[in-house]
């Protein structure tokens, strides 16, 4: 069983996916975190992010064993990775890896931007997870905000902003719904409702596939 859930930044796709994992006893994969750790390395190489050969080389020398870094969780880091991700041959080097990672049995959640529509087209179930960019942005800020980082709710909406408008334009893969995705619209959902309502999806899907035609 494979489910693929995308959105853009700080839509609650990583919280969901991880609570989907946990209620059916299946991995979870928080694909952000393999650019974000791209993005890193390429950093302490002391190169450019906008240099496409060494992304690659630092995706295709990647250590999984250091996606646990708690370093990958900032803000600098999530816009570092915003443009590593743009470069193909990035993505070309990381696919593999998460193709394998879903075949984990007896299932595996992947969460990102291109899992439905280049990563896993036929995961067994898509959701595409949006929420208005304002409780988004209110959402993250207050995550910081406990975390104790030194941010305003200005700098964070615009940031998330300019994240979406990378992740959507580029041409490698960009975040978009895949046309068999379920949208699921989280603006006036807590994670409860949120969860309950990916359950929902997940159940319907399912039934639905297995239904006699
Ligand atoms: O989900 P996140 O904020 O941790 O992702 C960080 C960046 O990585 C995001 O701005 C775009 C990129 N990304 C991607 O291009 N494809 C994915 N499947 C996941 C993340």
């Amino acid at each position: 069983m494979i489910i693929a859930i995308d959105g853009p930044a700080a839509s609650g796709k990583g919280t969901l996916a991880q609570r989907i994992a946990g209620h059916f006893g299946y991995v979870w994969l928080d694909t952000g975190l393999l650019y974000r750790a791209v993005a890193r390395d390429v950093l302490a190489a002391g190169a450019d992010l906008e240099n496409e050969a060494e992304g690659a080389r630092a995706a295709a020398a990647l250590d999984a064993a250091s996606l646990g870094d708690p370093a990958l969780r900032s803000t600098a880091i999530g816009e570092a990775a915003s443009v590593v991700a743009k470069h193909p041959s990035v993505r070309a080097a990381l696919l593999d890896f998460q193709r394998n990672f879903a075949r984990t049995p007896p299932g595996a959640v992947l969460d990102g931007r291109d899992i439905g529509t280049v990563i896993c087209p036929d995961a067994d179930v898509k959701i595409f997870v949006m929420a208005d960019v304002e409780v988004r942005a209110r959402r993250r800020f207050e995550e910081y905000v406990r975390r104790g980082e030194n941010v305003t709710f200005e700098e964070v909406l615009d940031v998330i902003r300019q994240r979406d408008a990378r992740d959507a334009s580029r041409s490698a893969a960009p975040l978009q719904q895949a046309p068999d995705a379920v949208l699921l619209d989280t603006t006036e959902m807590d994670i409860e409702a949120a969860f309950e309502a990916a359950l929902a999806i997940v159940s319907y899907v399912t039934t639905r596939r297995s239904a006699p035609r």
